[in-house]
């Protein structure tokens, strides 16, 4: 049988395709995840709010690997492994029930033997130094560095030795886009993780197209029809809201800010921005916003239209926003077109992007345990400088503490388990993605079996 994998044409086509489980669920291929993915990806290891100060840190973990972010300088962040370069002790811990650790240094010791480094990685001393007779030096008695960068307020890690691609290469066009949303100027609103009862992939995928909305969130369709065109950007893939080809246009706005069903307008889009913000955890909108959809039925006469509707609200949240040192970034039309509603960055972080918020989801494998991840899940929003709230991840069992996660995402934590169960089934042939409406998962999968060497889709016919 042929290994060969589709192509960027093939999903720009809408071709139908399948493909198999081994990526979710066997642990031959979480193996090799760590050899031939993650060391070979810009991954998404935390965003700079959380290291303001000089010696501010935090922990990233990723499979068996620690990796250690700290601020050396008010424009330098500096990044290396977590574990001593004498007999390989971690250097900090990071205890299993944490996400990852803060704190603030200028050096670190060792706990084992006091072998100590700067802030720099650079070996400062080791006990009885003499007794090596010269033999070792600080080539081989510092930490070892890994790359590091920065985009949108968020910092990148890439375990790669050798020179690879940049960061600004990497995230290509969809970094290109989303630039334009100055996410990097929002701070987080709230955080949660926890660890999910599937693969990481099963996680994350649950999270990259509103197909599943009608079913799975059907108490929203209430308020809004839930199709989606998805779009792949080579690595990264894009999803927004469509119009069915059988359909006649009842919407318009696109992307997260759209009007939402129902004779007017000016109601139904109040109605359906205060239904997706309050069941998505106070996410994906804003206060702001939401007062403004709420006086639209004030301001506005009737019989207005929803181009109207959807100008006047955007320009009356705009201007309260203003009024409380809030300013929006001018992105021009033909971007926010293009942004659509949510983008997936390779392989494992969503980004649901708005003028003023970003809902943010990242899955990574936890331990060698095919069938967990650590999930997570955030908010970020545009807050007046000094009001920014101060934050810290809160484990949230998705099962038991439903209530932190809010009525959507414990529908969704309602999928994720069961879809990878399901997987595992004799009876389960292979997965049928949407072409249309699923194609951020088909080009994931794409791109998993260019690193991998196996699992590409195959056409259908
Ligand atoms: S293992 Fe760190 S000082 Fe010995
Ligand atoms: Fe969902």
């Amino acid at each position: 049988m042929s290994n060969s994998n589709i192509t960027a044409d093939d999903l720009d086509a809408e071709r139908p395709v399948t493909y198999g489980t081994e990526a979710f669920l066997s642990a031959d291929y979480a193996k090799d995840e760590k050899e031939l993915l993650w060391p070979r990806v810009w991954q998404q290891a935390g965003r700079l709010e959380d290291i303001p100060n000089i010696g501010d840190y935090f922990t990233y973990d990723i499979c068996d690997d620690s990796i250690i972010i700290i601020r050396t300088s008010d424009d330098t962040i500096k990044a290396f492994y977590n574990v001593c370069a004498h007999r390989g002790r971690t250097l900090i811990d990071v205890p299993a029930n944490s996400n990852g650790v803060r704190g603030n240094a200028r050096s670190f010791t060792c706990a084992f033997h006091g072998w100590t480094y700067d802030m720099e990685g650079r070996n400062k001393y080791v006990h009885d130094e003499d007794d090596w007779g010269g033999a070792i030096n600080p080539d081989c008695t510092s930490l070892t560095p890994v790359r590091v960068d920065t985009w949108a307020g968020y910092i990148y890690v890439d375990q790669r030795e050798e020179e690879a691609e940049t960061l600004a290469e990497f995230l290509g066009d969809a970094g290109r886009v989303l630039s334009h949303y100055e996410i990097d100027k929002m701070r987080y609103k709230w955080r949660q993780w926890c660890i999910y009862p599937a693969n990481w992939k099963t996680s994350i995928e649950a999270f990259m197209e509103p197909y599943h909305t009608t079913a799975t969130h059907h108490q929203l369709t209430a308020y809004a029809e839930f199709y989606a065109y998805s779009k792949q950007y080579g690595l990264h893939s894009v999803s927004g809201f469509d119009q069915r080809k059988s359909a006649e246009a009842t919407t318009e706005g696109g992307g997260v800010s759209r009007a939402g069903k129902g004779a007017d307008p000016r109601v139904s889009t109040y109605e359906l921005a205060r239904e997706n913000y309050t069941t998505i955890n106070y996410a994906a909108s804003t206060d702001t916003l939401i007062n403004a959809a709420s006086r639209l039925k004030d301001e506005l006469p009737e019989g207005t239209t929803v181009g109207e509707v959807m100008a006047h609200w955007m320009k009356s949240a705009k201007a309260d926003d203003a009024a409380r040192g809030v300013k929006w970034p001018e992105i021009p039309p033909e971007i926010m077109t293009e942004a659509g509603l949510a983008w997936t960055i390779f392989p494992n972080t969503n980004i649901l992007q708005g003028v003023t918020f970003v809902l943010g989801y990242r899955a990574r494998p936890f331990g060698n345990d095919p069938d967990k991840c650590i999930f997570e899940a955030y908010a970020l929003e545009r807050y007046p400088e000094g009001e920014e709230p101060k934050t810290e991840w809160v484990h949230a069992d998705p099962m038991t503490e439903r209530d932190k996660w809010g009525l959507v995402l414990s529908q969704d934590f309602d999928n994720m388990q069961w879809v990878h169960k399901g997987m595992k089934s004799r009876g389960f042939k292979g997965a049928l993605p949407n072409p249309h409406q699923e194609q951020k998962i088909i080009n994931a999968h794409r791109n998993l079996a260019e690193f991998m060497g196996r699992g590409a889709p195959k056409l259908l016919r």
